[in-house]
């Protein structure tokens, strides 16, 4: 069992291995408190009769809330439901909302876990790769309102996260590559060894670039939670991918998205002098040895539109991440125009 903790306004105890999540029910009978589980009903089916088992074996008070994990149902039709169901179920601050699910589920729930009752406290078990290797922590989370992707949300750490590993064994392959998506993200950002690893064990090392990947994000949220300056740098590939999945209706995945995103700017970074032909050729090499299509289905034009409404953008700047050598990348401010022109040379390779 591997255990770390990250410690931003509050700290988050994570607990990665296979069955990590048993301690889970000695922590919830010590404190004799309720828990309320927000469950994606995917992995729910798959998973959720054993965590009943222990629950009730421990005899500790539970009710579940299934919901449909994906991005269309990431709003505020989702979030009263919820509501609804806590106070029904007349929800404390003793207990602990627990989300079990992908990056949606965790936003939700998340999202939920900060404002009800101005914040109760939260459990997230992941359930697919890119929840374990990125979303899980960092206490982000949000709601989308039409197509406009994560407009609200809060920063609101969790308490306990418990990476199950052995819900990798049946994954789905394309949530196996939604999941590498976080972690080349990471790997580029800050760990050239893991960027290394993965070109040389594809996807045969998950469980190692699981850990790397929350390495590399953790030392980005204890040092600047609130995304003011170093933690925009996790933002990589995420303005031109909020805009693709927006654009398309959800139809194109998170993952699917940053893989686009970073080749955009991977390329773009080459064009405009901020990394050598080699550094791009290396990350794009690194998506087709994959099987990783990076080709973006619109064009500028299609997808400007959602950039105005853009976290990133505050007045007419764009804070972008933009990459120099492979584990080193750096923000810089744009305005519309330049950010237009950055993206327009990443499309046309
Ligand atoms: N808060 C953060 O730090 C953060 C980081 C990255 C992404 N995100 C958000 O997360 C979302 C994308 O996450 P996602 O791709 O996990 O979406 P998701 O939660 O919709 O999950 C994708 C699919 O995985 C399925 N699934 C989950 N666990 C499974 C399992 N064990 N076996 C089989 N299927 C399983 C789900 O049912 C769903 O169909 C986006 O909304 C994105 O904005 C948030």
């Amino acid at each position: 069992m591997f255990n770390f903790l990250c410690k931003a306004s509050k700290t988050t105890d994570i607990t990665i291995g296979e069955n990590a999540v048993s301690s889970l029910f000695d922590i919830l009978e010590e404190e004799r408190a309720k828990v309320f589980i927000i469950a994606d009903i995917v992995p729910w089916n798959l998973y959720g009769k054993n965590i009943i088992t222990k629950l009730k074996n421990k005899g500790i008070p539970y009710s579940v809330l299934t919901i449909s994990s994906e991005d269309k149902n990431k709003n505020y039709t989702t979030f009263a439901y919820c509501i609804s169901k806590l106070t029904e179920n007349s929800i404390d601050k003793n207990d602990y909302i627990m989300a079990f699910g992908g990056g949606v589920t965790g936003d939700v729930a998340g999202y939920i876990a900060s404002v009800y009752k101005r914040g109760i406290k939260y459990i997230f078990v992941p359930t697919n790769l890119l929840a374990m290797a990125d979303s899980c922590i960092g206490g982000k989370n949000g709601l989308n309102y039409g197509n406009f992707k994560n407009i609200v949300g809060t920063v609101y750490q969790p308490d306990l996260v418990y990476v199950n590993l052995e819900y990798l064994a049946d994954m789905p392959k394309k949530l196996i590559t939604n999941g590498y998506a976080e972690i080349i993200k990471h790997a580029i950002i800050g760990d050239k060894a893991l960027f290394n690893n993965v070109k040389l064990n594809k996807f045969s090392k998950i469980k190692e670039d699981v850990k790397a990947s929350l390495l590399v994000k953790k030392k980005y949220v204890e040092k600047d939670e609130f995304s003011f300056g170093e933690r925009r740098c996790l933002d990589l590939g995420h303005t031109v991918s909020h805009a693709v999945e927006s654009k398309s209706e959800y139809a194109v995945s998170h993952g699917q998205g940053v893989i686009t995103g970073i080749a955009i700017n991977a390329i773009a970074s080459y064009k405009n002098g901020f990394c050598t032909k080699a550094v791009m050729d290396e990350i794009l090499g690194l998506f087709n040895d994959l099987g990783l299509n990076y080709s973006c289905p619109y064009s500028v034009n299609d997808i400007m539109p959602y950039l105005i409404n853009d976290k990133k953008k505050e007045g007419d700047n764009f804070y972008i991440p933009i990459i120099e050598k492979i584990g080193k990348v750096r923000v810089v401010n744009m305005s519309q125009l330049q950010l237009k022109s950055f993206i327009t040379s990443g499309l046309n390779s």
